[in-house]
């Protein structure tokens, strides 16, 4: 057997509505590579390390930076809220981590990257709480609108906060454009555009060494032999294209993204890792076919600790989404998959899966375009018995209960894609590698 090597690049994603234990694959993965980029979404994500019982929960700057030898790269598909960068920073000073100071050259961000202003918020504050608007449940970061403003091209780069003058105009035209809107539309009390300038003043010059061109750099790495993976934030589901629209957030997480969120061509991804639950969890307002309200639901919440790393709200449980799996192994070209929280199923007596749906009767697999398409959907189950025992730390295959090794490869088989590691627990050590990605580990 022709044993295959770790491509140069690869994309790890979430594979289901976010939160699936991204930042705890990309910390334990990042040892084998030399660079990790993050290529959307903004301080909305949280991602939860832990290492040998300390916790660190990162939120825009790639997990990878918690190795001294891996590089982190922010890149241009980001949304970049400065205030919050500059908090990571702190935190990982006071970890005594490296890459804090610019001088380590170890943590970049792309000067294409869009910059979040304090009007980002304030618009989607008044939007999410006006009356008769679709409440999305959002982390209230301003993500949204910071993205819409890039794709209006009425966006600040962060190359442009960078220039002073520049700024002064941007911000005070924005502040007067925005100030109006919500007034107008929301009432909303202005915002006063000479503090807002004096503010992000005293950000550039702290961001200001971080900054470069973040193509160039991983182009330029690729070219030269290193190795580069690409962090996903959110997942799948919540794709702005692809996800439950318009119950999902506003970048292309899907593995799309990584290309044009870091200038890194198609041809140069190697490879694409989803990251799935064993089970399936969701944070705000949207669909959710295999939504658990029961003692089972519960049961998930309080083993899984359920509560987003972001806004502390608990997370919706509910059991693991086949169709659901399947259509994002497909629209992300998934070439493995890792499998995390296995352990939070061990008390469980039976566990659902659904297969398939039915519709007005019929069995289908196509996931719904439309929002009222979801409410027309049944899960369709196949109840398989629990291992009830305890997986939590286990690190080898065989180790696992009978059980729980079928509902692995019965995952497997349904979703169409091989399993490649297996998550036993929050912590770095508690992972291991299936033979064949072990193999390819190596
Ligand atoms: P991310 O956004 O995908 O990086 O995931 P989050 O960090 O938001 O949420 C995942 C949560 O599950 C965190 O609290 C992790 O520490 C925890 N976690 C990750 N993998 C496991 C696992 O295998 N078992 C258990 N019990 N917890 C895990
Ligand atoms: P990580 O990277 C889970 C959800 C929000 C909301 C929707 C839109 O930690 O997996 P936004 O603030 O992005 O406009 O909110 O998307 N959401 C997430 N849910 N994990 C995340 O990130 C999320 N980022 C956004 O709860 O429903
Ligand atoms: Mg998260």
């Amino acid at each position: 057997m022709i044993t295959k090597t770790l491509p140069k690049s690869a994309v790890i994603l979430g594979a289901q509505w976010g939160d699936e234990g991204k930042g705890k694959i990309v910390d334990v993965l990042s040892e084998k590579f030399d660079i990790v980029a993050r290529y959307a979404g903004g301080h909305n994500a949280g991602h939860t390390v832990i290492i040998e019982g300390k916790k660190i929960v990162l939120q825009l700057i790639p997990c990878g930076v918690l190795r001294p030898s891996c590089v982190g790269v922010i890149g241009n598909g980001v949304v970049l809220d400065p205030a919050a960068f500059l908090a990571e920073v702190k935190k990982l000073k006071d970890a005594g981590l490296p890459a804090h100071d610019p001088a380590a050259k170890q943590l970049f961000i792309s000067n294409r990257a869009q910059v979040i202003l304090p009007y980002h918020r304030m618009i989607e504050l008044a939007a999410e709480t006006a009356p008769g608007r679709q409440t999305i449940g959002t982390t209230r970061r301003g993500i949204g609108p910071a993205y819409e403003d890039k794709i209006h091209r009425n966006g600040l780069r962060v190359a442009d906060l960078l220039n002073t003058s520049l700024l002064r105009t941007h911000i005070n035209n924005a502040c007067h454009e925005k100030n109006t809107i919500a007034a107008a539309l929301f009432g909303t009390e202005p915002l006063d555009p000479k503090q807002m300038y004096e503010e992000y003043v005293r950000y550039a010059e702290q961001i200001a060494p971080y900054v470069t061109d973040t193509a160039e750099l991983l182009n330029k790495a690729l070219d030269n032999g290193k190795s580069v993976m690409f962090e996903g934030a959110q997942g799948a589901l919540l794709d702005i294209d692809h996800g439950t629209y318009p119950f999902v957030t506003s970048s292309n997480c899907t593995s799309g993204g990584a290309v044009t969120g870091t200038g890194v061509g198609p041809t140069r991804i190697g490879t694409v890792i989803g990251v799935s639950k064993a089970y399936v969890t969701r944070v705000g307002e949207g669909p959710f076919p295999t939504e658990d309200f029961g003692a089972e639901g519960e049961l998930l919440a309080r083993r899984g600790n359920e509560f987003g790393a972001v806004t502390g709200r608990p997370r919706r449980c509910g059991w693991l989404d086949l169709p659901l799996l399947r259509y994002s192994n497909m629209i992300n070209s998934t070439e493995w998959l890792v499998v995390t929280k296995m352990d939070v199923m061990d008390e469980l007596a039976e566990i659902n899966v659904c297969t398939t749906y039915k519709v007005d009767g019929k069995l289908t697999d196509t996931i719904p375009g439309d929002i009222r398409g979801f409410k027309t959907i049944e899960p369709v189950y196949t109840t398989v018995k629990g291992w009830n025992a305890s997986t939590a730390g286990i690190t080898e295959y065989d180790k696992l209960p009978k059980l729980a090794q079928e509902y692995l490869e019965f995952i497997a088989k349904e979703s169409g894609v091989k399993i490649g590691m297996i998550s036993t627990g929050p912590d770095r050590a508690e992972t291991f590698s299936l033979p064949e990605f072990a193999a390819m580990l190596a």
